[in-house]
């Protein structure tokens, strides 16, 4: 299976708001899906200006975007993508 990209914002208001904790992710992931995605650091993605999304840290999925991001989030979302 082709990996999946992981977007982590590394804008100032998705920093601050916790995507600074999210750039060792791969350290804490669970077994099965280490290796599974290549992570990058982004600058702002331009998600931090609209009204209608929640919130700050903000990450893409293979593009999808995921709001208020948590490691816990993020391993949902990629759990899902490898079932799918
Ligand atoms: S700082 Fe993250 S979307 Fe703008």
């Amino acid at each position: 299976m082709k990996k999946m990209t992981l977007e982590i914002c590394c804008g100032t208001a998705c920093y601050v708001l916790g995507a600074n904790r999210l750039l060792n992710i791969e350290n804490e992931m669970p077994i099965e899906l280490r290796g599974k995605a290549e992570i990058k650091a982004s600058p702002c993605l331009g998600l931090c200006y609209k009204k209608e999304l929640k919130g700050a840290p903000y990450v893409k999925l293979n593009g999808m975007i995921i709001e208020q991001a948590t490691a816990e989030k993020i391993f949902e979302r990629m759990k899902e993508l490898l079932e799918s």
